[in-house]
C-alpha cells in the first residue's frame, strides 16, 4: 500500500520551500528559528503558520499528521475513512470512540446523550427553541453580544423570549452577573453564551438555574472543566476547539429529548438523531473522525483540567503584554470577563492597527484582525494554539510598540 515518498507533496518539502522563503523575512521579530528548534518535527513545523484564526481555527499538529498518514489507507483497509460506509465496521469504531471520548471529557453520565449534528451552531439557534419552547411558554435569554443576539433573533421566530440582561452594546465589552439575574419562573429554559467570540468575553461562573440551562459553547467548549449536570443542553460548532467545520456537537439531557412536537420535520427533532446515535442519515464522517482524533489528543493532555492550565498560561501572557504596555494596547473586554480563548485589543489608531496586522501577517502570524463589526485586533488562542505562537505574538507586540510607540 505504501507509495514512494513524494517530496513535493509533503509539508515543508521542496514545493513549500519557496513559500517559506517569501514569508521568512528577518524583519521585525524573527520568530521562525525559535519555533523550528522547539518542534522535533522540523519539516512539518517549518511550513506551519502561527494561526490565530477565530474559526475554522488551528488544529493540533499531531492530529493533522495522523490524518495525513491515514488519509489514503485507514487502518489497512485500503481506503480513506471518507470512503467508508457510515454503516460499516471501520467508521463504526471511529464514531463510537468519538462519542465515548467526548462523554469522558465532558464527564457526561447516562442522563446525557451526545449528538453529532450538522448545520453549525447557527442551526442550534433555531433548533433549540423548535424542540424546547412549547406553545404558551417563554424562554429566558441573556444578550451578551453578537452571538447571543443571533440566538435571540432566531428564538423570537419560534416563540416568546424574555431578555433577562443585555450587555451587548457595552464598551468595554461586558457580561452581566449571571447569578444575580431575575430568571423567569416556569421558563422553558435559560439560554446563555459561554464565550462571546467577537467581544472577547467569557462567563466566569455559570448560574444555577431552575429551568434547564442551555449554553452555546462554540468558542470555548472543553477549554476548562465545567459541571455538565448544571446544564439541560449545550451545543458547539466544532471548528474552534473540536475539529473541522461541518460537525455540531449537541449534548442533551435525556429528559429533554422528547419535548419536541411530533409535527416538527424529522431532521429537526433531537429525538430522531438521539434514537439513532447520530446515524439517522449520513453524518459528516470525516469531520467526526478528526474530532475523534482531537478528543484523543485532549485526553492525552489531561482533559479539560489539563488544557485549562495551558490555556490560562497562554492567555495570561497576552493580557500581561496588553496591561504592561502603559496604555499603548487597550484590552477590549472588561477585565472581570476576559476570555481565555479570544483576546481583543486596540492600538492608539486604526492606522497603527492596520500596520500591526500587516507586519504580523508578514511574519506568518495569521488571523489577528478583529471581527469586521468591532475592528481592532483579536488573537484566538484555542486549545490547539501552541504556546510558541503566543510567545511569538507577545514578542512581536513588544517590538512593535518599541518601534511605533
Ligand atoms: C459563540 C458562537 N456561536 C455561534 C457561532 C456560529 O457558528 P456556526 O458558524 O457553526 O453556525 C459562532 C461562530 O463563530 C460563535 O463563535
Amino acid at each position: 500500500m505504501a507509495r514512494p515518498p513524494d517530496k513535493t507533496l509533503r509539508p515543508g518539502g521542496a514545493k513549500n520551500h519557496g513559500f517559506w522563503l517569501i514569508f521568512h523575512r528577518p524583519a521585525v521579530y524573527d520568530v521562525r528559528p525559535n519555533y523550528r528548534t522547539q518542534n522535533p518535527n522540523k519539516e512539518t513545523a517549518m511550513s506551519r503558520a502561527f494561526n490565530f484564526n477565530a474559526g475554522p481555527a488551528v488544529l493540533p499538529l499531531e492530529v493533522l499528521e495522523i490524518a495525513q498518514k491515514e488519509l489514503i489507507d485507514f487502518n489497512g483497509t485500503g481506503m480513506s475513512i471518507m470512503e467508508h460506509s457510515h454503516r460499516g465496521k471501520a467508521y463504526d469504531a471511529v464514531h463510537a470512540e468519538a462519542v465515548a471520548n467526548m462523554a469522558k471529557l465532558l464527564g457526561a453520565n447516562d442522563d446525557y446523550q451526545i449528538l453529532f449534528l450538522q448545520g453549525g451552531a447557527s442551526l442550534q439557534f433555531a433548533q433549540v427553541p423548535m424542540n424546547l419552547l412549547g406553545t404558551g411558554q417563554s424562554a429566558d435569554y441573556v444578550n451578551s453580544g453578537a452571538w447571543a443576539s443571533k440566538a435571540i433573533k432566531e428564538a423570537k421566530k419560534i416563540g416568546s423570549v424574555n431578555i433577562v440582561a443585555d450587555t451587548s452594546k457595552e464598551i468595554p465589552t461586558n457580561m452581566p452577573d449571571y447569578s444575580a439575574l431575575n430568571y423567569t419562573k416556569g421558563a422553558a429554559y435559560v439560554h446563555v453564551t459561554s464565550n462571546e467570540t467577537i467581544a472577547g468575553t467569557q462567563i466566569q461562573q455559570f448560574p444555577k438555574t431552575e429551568a434547564p440551562l442551555v449554553c452555546d459553547m462554540s468558542s470555548d467548549i472543553l477549554c476548562r472543566p465545567f459541571d455538565l449536570k448544571q446544564f439541560g443542553l449545550i451545543y458547539a460548532g466544532a471548528q474552534k476547539n473540536l475539529g473541522p467545520s461541518g460537525v455540531t456537537l449537541v449534548v442533551i439531557r435525556k429528559d429533554l429529548i422528547e419535548r419536541a412536537p411530533a409535527t416538527l420535520p424529522t431532521m429537526l427533532q433531537y429525538r430522531t438523531q438521539a434514537k439513532e446515535n447520530s446515524l439517522y442519515n449520513t453524518p459528516p464522517t470525516f469531520g467526526i473522525y478528526i474530532l475523534m482524533l482531537v478528543t484523543r489528543w485532549l485526553l492525552a493532555k489531561g482533559g479539560a483540567a489539563g488544557i485549562e492550565k495551558i490555556n490560562r498560561a497562554k492567555a495570561d501572557k497576552i493580557y500581561a503584554a496588553i496591561d504592561g504596555s502603559g496604555g499603548y494596547y487597550r484590552g477590549g473586554a472588561n477585565k472581570a470577563f476576559r476570555s481565555i480563548m479570544n483576546i481583543t485589543w486596540r492600538l492608539p489608531s486604526e492606522a497603527l492597527e492596520e500596520k500591526f496586522i500587516k507586519e504580523a501577517t508578514a511574519l506568518k502570524m495569521i488571523g489577528l484582525k478583529g471581527h469586521r463589526d468591532v475592528g481592532g485586533c483579536r488573537a484566538s488562542i484555542y486549545n490547539a494554539c501552541p504556546a510558541e505562537a503566543v510567545d511569538a505574538l507577545v514578542a512581536f507586540m513588544k517590538d512593535f510598540q518599541a518601534k511605533n510607540g
